[in-house]
């Protein structure tokens, strides 16, 4: 009966005698049985328990580029963008209305970029306007997106007054909805439109940002990490040096790591990087572990809103520039 070697997921309802700690105490021998790589096993409600059976690397083959702009063909909007899948083979999206901001870490190579570009043609396809800011020190990984973009900062001067006119922008939307006694901007589908939609500020790498605008940068992301939710103003952050150490008061970046909510930790170098980067136990009480990750996977990643290895999609530069092309002037703001 389980011959089928092919990733499943075999649902049971529980008696007395099959809680998720029964399971989970026979969990390595049932593994062995099944032959199987990996058992990840729930309780979605008290009267289920759920394992998913993971053969070998369903992850291997990738993530097919066809598939993903398929996906970003169907509706979707900032609750719902396609952005990998899992080892299941199922697609996995990112839910901003339930956690806002990003944090996306990994060491060089591991694809972070990549997953960057995903995620923003995820965001550009999605419904209603939007503004994109860009800060880029590596001055090449997002500049494909200019176009599509309110500012692609690459020098420290650009990269600060790029984060300040964020920052100034939350500000000014935050006095419109206390004049119009609005808390949450998506709460008055009027003014969203008219403020111009959900602001994106994407920042790569953001070690290097922080070490070339110092104080005053870090404190312009705390800010709009803290406030920017409820004025539709999302950061999104990555970085190859998930250390502890990223963030603190000689950058004035002490609450940020706290109010990043979806968080990415493609393949680390060492595996205390994991629970620098998904929380405390990540890697060993919930099996993230982002530091077994191949290096031969590059976009394979542990995640916050995935109880599984998800996989972004890899899109071709010939793809993008394509598809880029075809998103201009489409619900975009683009202000002087
Ligand atoms: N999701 C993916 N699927 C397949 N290959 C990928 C994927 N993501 C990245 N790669 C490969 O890995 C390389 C490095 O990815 P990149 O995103 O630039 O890494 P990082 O930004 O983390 O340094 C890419 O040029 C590509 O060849
Ligand atoms: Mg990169």
């Amino acid at each position: 009966m389980f011959s089928i070697k092919q990733n499943h997921t075999i649902e049971l309802r529980s008696t007395r005698l099959q809680t998720l700690d029964d399971f989970e105490r026979v969990s390595d021998r049932l593994r062995s049985a099944l032959g199987a790589r990996r058992l990840v096993i729930t309780e979605p409600d008290p009267r289920r328990v759920t394992i998913r059976v993971i053969y070998e690397e369903a992850l291997q083959a990738g993530y097919a580029e066809e598939r993903f702009f398929q996906s970003l063909s169907r509706p979707h909007d900032f609750s719902s963008l396609p952005f990998a899948i899992d080892e299941l083979g199922q697609e996995v999206c990112l839910n901003f209305h339930e956690a806002p901001h990003l944090l996306g870490a990994g060491t060089s190579g591991s694809g972070k970029s990549v997953g960057a570009q995903a995620l923003l043609a995820s965001i550009v396809t999605a419904d209603g306007p939007k503004r994109l800011f860009l800060v880029d020190p590596k001055r090449v990984e997002l500049s494909m997106w200019g176009p599509l973009a309110e500012s692609h900062a690459t020098t420290a001067e650009a990269m600060t007054a790029t984060v300040e006119a964020v920052r100034a922008e939350m500000t000014r939307r935050y006095e419109v909805m206390d004049e119009r006694g609005v808390r949450k901007l998506t709460d008055n589908p009027a003014l969203y439109e008219e403020l111009g939609g959900t602001c994106v500020l994407v920042v790569d790498e953001v070690a290097e940002v922080l070490a070339a605008g110092g104080k005053e940068v870090g404190q312009a992301l705390s800010s709009i990490a803290q406030l920017g939710r409820a004025a539709s103003v999302l950061l999104l952050c990555f970085t190859q040096r998930p250390s502890a150490d990223l963030f603190g008061k000689t950058t004035g970046t002490e609450t940020l790591r706290s109010n990043l909510s979806n968080l990415i930790a493609w393949r680390v170098l060492r595996r205390p990087d994991v629970d620098v980067i998904l929380g405390a136990g990540a890697a060993s009480d919930d099996g993230k572990d982002a530091s077994a990750i191949p290096s031969s996977m590059p976009g394979a990643a542990y995640c916050s809103f995935s109880e599984v290895m998800v996989r972004t999609p890899y899109l071709s530069d010939e793809r993008l520039l394509d598809f880029i092309n075809r998103e201009k002037g489409h619900d975009f703001t683009i202000q002087g």
